[in-house]
């Protein structure tokens, strides 16, 4: 099995500075090797372009860099449709979680019916009439299933690209209060911490892969880093306290790698300007190696 690695070293999806190293930190953090060992081709395709932010103006405060976010979101989406039609398993490296946009339009153009599971301590729901930030990261999840605005919606020249009943988001803990209703009025299946505390980790995985794999041609796996607890993964530009703890990760990984359905992953929002010694960049490569079927025995 060969995996293909696509890094998208994109900032201008949220407010601070650093996340566009989050390609080279996980690669720095040994990605390539970690997953050759395992017994895979890996096949590192570069960078996506991405414009740096210094040279262009915000022209729309609830839609910040709309017009470049666009063009990388095209870019990844070929790219991605490329490696994905000669059958490689896409890792796509952010950046910040607007590049799922360019990810999925990419991976649905051969898996018509995809299954999404988003980790995340955020819904990723928000759209420029809800959106407190004006930050396109805090919209991906929503422009995918067709909630949004038309140029990031449309990426690619479809939509949309997902449907609600096969995405679910895992280990959420901050959302928005309009980000909330339209969750609800779409009908995402939201595992949120108070779940995973009741349910326990296998419980909720076991219930995310029958939403995202029953009847769908396979799962793409979007992982924010964010997701996982600071004290493993500090390095975020939105941290949030009482996240998934390093443990509950990989058992959620292994458990998606045994179910056999996972055709993709995104790994998203590592900034190493606000980690610890590449700490979550490490924390990355290990999570990845369990969804790639590293196990003890
Ligand atoms: N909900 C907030 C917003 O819309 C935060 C989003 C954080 N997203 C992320 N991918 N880390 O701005
Ligand atoms: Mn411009
Ligand atoms: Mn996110
Ligand atoms: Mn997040």
């Amino acid at each position: 099995k060969t995996i293909s690695v696509i890094g998208v070293p994109m900032d201008l999806g949220q407010g601070r500075r650093g996340v566009d190293m989050g390609p080279y930190s996980i690669r720095y953090a040994g990605l390539k090797e970690r997953i050759q060992r395992l017994g895979y081709n890996v096949h590192d395709q570069g960078n996506v372009n991405v414009p740096q932010a210094e040279s262009h103006d915000i022209h729309d405060q609830k839609l910040k860099y709309l017009p470049e976010v666009t063009r990388v979101s095209e870019d990844l989406a070929e790219k991605v449709a490329t490696v994905i039609a000669q059958d490689h398993f896409p890792i796509i490296l952010g950046g910040d979680h607007s590049i799922a946009i360019g990810s999925i339009a990419g991976i649905t153009q051969k898996h018509k019916k995809l299954g999404v599971i988003w980790f995340d301590a955020h819904a990723d729901f928000n759209t420029e009439d809800t959106t407190p930030s004006g930050n396109i990261h805090g919209m991906p999840l929503a422009c995918c299933l067709g909630v949004g605005h038309e140029t990031l919606v449309n990426v690619a020249g479809f939509a949309p690209k997902i449907a609600p009943e096969n995405v679910v988001i895992v280990g959420a803990r901050s959302i928005d209060p309009e980000e909330r209703n339209l969750l609800k009025k779409h009908g995402i299946k939201v595992f949120d911490m108070h779940e995973i505390d009741k349910l326990g980790i296998h419980r909720v995985m076991e219930e995310s892969i029958r939403i995202a794999g029953e009847g769908t041609d396979g799962i793409h796996l979007s992982l924010d880093l964010d997701s996982i607890d600071p004290d493993m993964a500090p390095g975020v530009g939105t941290p949030v306290l009482g996240g998934v703890t390093y443990r509950e990760g990989h058992f959620a990984m292994e458990l998606l790698y045994q179910s056999g359905k996972v055709v993709s992953c995104d790994v998203v929002e590592v900034n190493p300007i606000l980690d610890e010694h590449n700490k979550t960049a490490r924390t990355a490569v290990d999570l990845v190696c369990s969804l790639l079927g590293e196990a003890v025995m």
